[in-house]
């Protein structure tokens, strides 16, 4: 035994406790070191049964996700949990799992192993392997559908989402839930059940159902996998492999799962998706702002503006419990505001996301204001009014003086320099959150330093965000911020496409292929393509003369064409919002080239997909080498999370580094020959593809030679 298992006994039970912090993952040594526990325990007359239990806050969060870069690499074996698992299984006597926290993956699979399963009502256990692009590995896929019955099975392991301790009860993977201390209860369960038959999971065949049901059941979960997680592997994977549960005898289906196992693992999917698994982790950690920076309690919020935005980022606070003031000019705005946030809503109870009583409760902590009267009681302002930088100054000025000292100021917007702090005493409480639209639905949140903000509130709203269900992503401040600063050369590029002969449907169509939710036009039309518009010609004066701009989308514009809210853009639109090709844009699109004397041409879909994304790459690198971000990590889950980019492809940075740096460089040197100065490669992408070098390797060379620095705030 080492330094992971402790064991002590307790009047005829040992109890075997895992202790590995921070998750008790099954690193290397501690599935061994039960397996000795066990047969310790065997060998002990004295003792009859014996308790499994995790040390901190959780029982087992899963196999150690950091080996599998390992073995992938050659650096080390593939090991299998499977031989342990087996041992556990065929202990002479009972071994309950007692289950706390998380039993996820690997940790599910181990209390598999064991003859009986307790919780606290709190614990939550699930297969959530399919979010790392790999499937359960240590025989989850065969011994879940003899617990739970195949159709549970297949949505745990195909979707990756927990189930809590209750709801595991009732499906029979709990065999009970444990109110109070769960040590002290799960040792009277195992005195309970000492002297009773040892039953092994892998011999129950009762819930296994019959071939005609289960035909059904596997075709439903191919038609939904294939749905919602469009272009993903493990799902299928998961669902091929909880077949293998039903069609093979148990060694089997292992040897099947294993198979499949293995070539998930080594797919480029799961490399991907480990990617963001420890990118997401690594988000917090700020250079110059240190985990204990002390945070301001946030209790009261208030948000100014009760449009679009504002209404949806009042609803983010009130869902997560917090009570939030709702401010705008007059009566008439703020019952537009409120009358949407009450529908959107009823929409979610409609569609069975959101509980009535849940409703009401969140509609509760919203009150509208029409004054400042009650902003001096408020810890965070959310600004959300009209772009503009003269109002949101004067807005500023107002929340100034109304607010107690301390408050954080924050402004949601998208385009604007932070130096929106300049209109304030306290410039160090002054910072932007920008949220996504729908800002109650989309995860991203960017936190915009600017040159003064404190650490006090960085750290802030870092925690808040977690506490929103948002991720939070520090970003520098600069024009677009990251994603809408590489959004613009990306819809760019779509939009030459086009004018370059390529058709509206066909561009659309090769991105939503390479995997994104959706198409640049279409996504135009969805957010209104006057937005973008209104801004070009506000900032026309700043282009430099010689230099190809997109055009149509501007004359669309012209026409009154803004996308679905005139029910015509890029596409004409159906009652239903269904978007329909129009050629009547395509004959105009064809005859403002023609006008502008663009050669006309075939393009193919590989280039289209080319063009675009890497034209997000090539900005990216700007933005890493300018410091706007501070790893490329970072700006790999602002894609995948504001906008739409395939997670399995890991974000456009880690996109780039599997297809190669040198061949991406290489396409964008034939772009810039091509098409001039719009396509000059980011000085940082040409250094790293010569040294044969790659963005993740950049990130960790930054911050092993303490490099990282603060986010370039100017
Ligand atoms: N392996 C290695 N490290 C892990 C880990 C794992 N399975 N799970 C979490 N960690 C690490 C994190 O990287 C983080 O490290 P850091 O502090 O150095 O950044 C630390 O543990 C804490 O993690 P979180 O910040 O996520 O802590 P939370 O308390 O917010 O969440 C959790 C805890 C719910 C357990 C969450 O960490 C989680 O969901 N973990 C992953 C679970 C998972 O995917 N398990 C399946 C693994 S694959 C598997 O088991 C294959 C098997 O079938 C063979
Ligand atoms: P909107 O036009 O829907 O709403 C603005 C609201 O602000 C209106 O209700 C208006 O009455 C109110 N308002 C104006 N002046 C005010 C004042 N002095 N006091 C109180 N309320 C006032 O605008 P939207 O789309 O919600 O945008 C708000 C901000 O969010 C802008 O800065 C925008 O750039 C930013 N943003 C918008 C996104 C979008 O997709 N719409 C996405 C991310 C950021």
């Amino acid at each position: 035994m080492n330094n992971f298992v402790k064991v002590s006994r307790h009047d005829g039970v040992a109890v075997i406790t895992i202790d590995n912090p921070p998750v008790n993952a099954l690193s290397p040594g501690l599935p061994e070191a039960i397996g000795a526990a066990i047969d310790e325990m065997n060998a002990d007359p004295a003792v009859k049964a014996a308790v499994v239990i995790g040390a901190g806050r959780t029982f087992v969060a899963g196999a150690d996700i950091k080996e599998f870069g390992k073995m992938t690499s050659g650096a080390t074996p593939r090991r299998s949990l499977l031989p342990f698992l087996l041992r556990i299984e065929d202990s002479r006597k009972p071994v309950v799992m007692a289950i706390h926290g998380a039993a996820f993956g690997g940790g599910l699979e181990l209390a598999m192993a064991g003859h009986y399963r307790v919780a606290s009502p709190t614990a939550q256990v699930g297969q959530p392997e399919v979010k790392l692009g790999i499937i359960p590995g240590a025989a989850g896929t065969q011994r879940l559908p003899r617990l739970v019955g195949v159709a549970k099975a297949v949505e745990m392991c195909a979707e990756g989402k927990p189930v809590s301790a209750p709801d595991a009860a009732a499906l029979g993977l709990i065999d009970r839930v444990i109110d109070g201390d769960l040590l002290t209860g799960a040792v009277a369960f195992a005195r309970e059940i000492a002297d009773m038959p040892a039953p092994k999971a892998r011999e129950r065949m009762g819930k296994l159902g019959t071939l005609v049901e289960n035909a059904a059941i596997l075709a439903a979960a191919h038609d939904a996998a294939r749905k919602k997680q469009r272009g993903m592997k493990a799902p299928l994977a998961a669902i091929e492999a909880v077949e293998a549960a039903i069609t093979m005898p148990f060694e089997e289906g292992c040897q099947a799962e294993q198979k499949l196992f293995t070539e998930c693992l080594f797919s480029d999917q799961s490399k991907a998706l480990i990617h963001i698994f420890f990118g997401e982790r690594e988000l917090a950690k700020i250079p110059d702002v240190p985990k204990e920076t002390p945070v301001i309690p946030v209790n009261r919020v208030a948000v100014v503006g009760s449009g679009t935005m504002g209404g949806g980022i009042a609803m983010v606070f009130a869902n997560a419990g917090i009570p939030v003031l709702l401010k705008d000019v007059d009566e008439a705005a703020l019952d537009l505001g409120m009358e949407k946030i009450r529908k959107n809503y009823a929409s979610s109870v409609q569609r069975g996301r959101f509980k009535q009583a849940f409703v009401d409760e969140r509609l509760r902590l919203i009150t509208p204001a029409l004054s400042y009267d009650a902003f001096s009681d408020v810890d965070i302002v959310v600004e959300a009014v009209f772009e503009g930088m003269a109002l949101k100054k004067s807005v500023f000025a107002d929340l100034d003086r109304a607010c107690k000292p301390g408050a954080i100021l924050a402004s949601n917007t998208s385009t604007l320099n932070i130096e929106i702090a300049g209109a304030t005493s306290r410039p160090e409480a002054v910072i932007g959150t920008h949220f996504f639209s729908p800002a109650n639905v989309m995860r991203l949140l960017e936190i915009v330093r600017g040159k003064k903000s404190s650490k006090e509130v960085i750290a802030t709203c870092m925690q808040l965000s977690k506490r929103l269900g948002k991720i939070g992503v520090l970003v520098g401040n600069c024009r677009g911020f990251v994603g809408n600063r590489m959004f613009g050369p990306y819809r760019r590029e779509a939009q030459f496409l086009v004018e370059e002969g390529a058709d509206v449907e066909a561009v659309d169509k090769a991105l939503v292929e390479f995997g994104n939710a959706m198409g640049p036009l279409a996504t135009g039309d969805l957010a209104g393509l006057d937005v973008g518009w209104r801004i070009r010609k506000e900032y026309r004066h700043l282009e430099k003369p010689g230099i190809r701009q997109p055009f149509a989308e501007d004359r669309l514009c012209e026409l009154g064409r803004y996308g679905q809210k005139t029910m015509k853009g890029w596409y004409r639109y159906d009652e239903n919002r269904r978007a329909n090709v129009d050629p009547e844009v395509t004959a105009l699109v064809r005859k403002w080239s023609a006008e502008a004397e663009i050669p006309q041409r075939q393009i193919s879909a590989e280039e289209i997909v080319d063009r675009c994304i890497y034209a997000l790459v090539n900005e990216g690198a700007r933005i890493l080498e300018e410091r706007f971000a501070l790893r490329a990590v970072d700006i790999d889950i602002i894609y995948l999370n504001g906008y739409g980019f395939p997670a399995y492809r890991g974000g456009p940075m880690w996109h780039a580094d599997t297809v190669g740096l040198p061949k991406v460089y290489q396409r964008i040197c034939e772009f810039h020959h091509q098409h001039r100065e719009l396509w000059a490669p980011a000085p940082l992408l040409k250094r790293l593809a010569e040294s044969g070098k790659t963005f993740a390797e950049f990130d960790r060379e930054q911050s092993a030679a303490g490099l990282l620095e603060r986010v370039n705030s100017a």
